[in-house]
């Protein structure tokens, strides 16, 4: 499939500038990671990504190379990221065939909307061991290869030729900031996961290694917003209604952070969180109010009526 570099990369980045550098991205096949890894490979990197799906994961490295050519993708399939073991297998055999890891994305995921009710003990467990767990093992195989990148790449501040090294990247989500029913499991696995990210950048920091976390909203066309979302036309535009930037974002969206986060742009960034979602979660109790209904009330320009608190008339 080929995909126009507009639908992947902003206009604004540097070609080669991961020229000869690594990135190995578990959930690398997927609708986001693919474009995270499309963006690096397109700049000058090789990759290297990993999957449960054989035949899903070998093609999509196949694709992912097509975007320059002389580039190395590889695609290792049948790896499920809650095996240490095989994970370990993996970063090692990309790191002897494309001669090291210099940037990693967790990005494998599980996730599908259930009610506490209907979610059994197993099912909870399953979304921590692959969202949690499974970043925790991820780390774990890459950082003795993130380490050696970081002592070759120095961060030291100013703009170093050979480029930059050593950064990881986590994939999470905005659930868990103010509570959503439905996601108790990825809420719990999601807050893990910022914490895992949060103490690589505290522990690893000192060796020179960054570790920040991307939490995409909804972005058009992808897996999340299909399993988690109704796509019909009338609920896609009242989920719309309650993101400030009023659209789903762009797989590009994702890719551009993801390249900000590994480039000389985002050298002092460490420990953080980078929010892709056009502010939604900061509205995310805005729908709990039928009386204001967000954005209309606003747009409106009524006066707060009915309460003790409210103004009597508009300004
Ligand atoms: N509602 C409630 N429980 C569910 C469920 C749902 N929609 N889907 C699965 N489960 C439960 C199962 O019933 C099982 O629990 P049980 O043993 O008590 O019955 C448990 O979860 C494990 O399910 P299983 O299908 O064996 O797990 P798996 O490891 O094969 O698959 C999932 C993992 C469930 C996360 C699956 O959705 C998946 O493979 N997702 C990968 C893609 C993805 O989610 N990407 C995220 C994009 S946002």
């Amino acid at each position: 499939m080929s995909v126009p570099r507009q639908k992947y990369l902003s206009s604004v980045w540097r070609d080669g500038i991961f020229a000869d550098k690594v990135l190995f991205c578990t959930g690398g096949a997927g609708t986001i990671c693919s474009m995270q890894v499309r963006a690096f490979v397109a700049l000058g990197g090789n990759a290297c990504i990993i999957g449960r799906n054989v035949e899903k994961t070998e093609k999509g490295a196949e694709d992912i190379a097509t975007v320059r050519s002389g580039s190395k993708v590889i695609g290792i399939g049948g790896v499920d990221v809650r095996d240490p073991k095989a994970l370990q297998a993996a970063a090692d055999r990309c790191a002897k065939e494309l001669g090291g890891i210099d940037f990693a994305i967790a990005g494998a995921a599980g996730n599908f909307l259930a009610p506490m009710a209907q979610l059994s003990p197993n099912a909870f467990k399953t979304v921590m061991d692959i969202d949690a767990l499974g970043s925790y093992n991820t780390t774990k195989a890459v950082l003795p290869y993130l380490v050696e990148s970081a002592q070759k790449y120095k961060n030291i501040g100013s703009s170093q030729p050979t480029g930059t090294g050593g950064r990881m990247i986590f994939i999470s989500a905005t659930f868990h900031y103010k509570g959503q029913p439905l996601q108790a499991h990825v809420a719990a696995a999601k807050a893990a996961v910022d914490q895992i990210s949060h103490s690589v950048a505290i522990e690893y920091g000192p060796y020179g290694v960054t570790s920040n976390i991307i939490t995409p909203g909804p972005i058009a066309n992808t897996e999340g917003v299909e399993r988690l979302s109704k796509t019909d036309p009338k609920s896609m535009k009242a989920s719309m209604k309650r993101i400030p930037l009023g659209r789903y974002g762009e797989v590009k969206e994702i890719a551009d952070a993801t390249v900000y986060l590994f480039s000389e742009a985002g050298s002092y960034v460490n420990g953080n969180t980078l929010v892709v979602d056009g502010g939604q979660w900061r509205t995310s109790g805005a729908s709990e109010s039928a009386a204001w209904q967000y954005p209309d009330f606003l747009l409106s320009g009524a006066a707060v009526e009915g309460v003790k608190s409210g103004r009597k008339s508009k300004l």
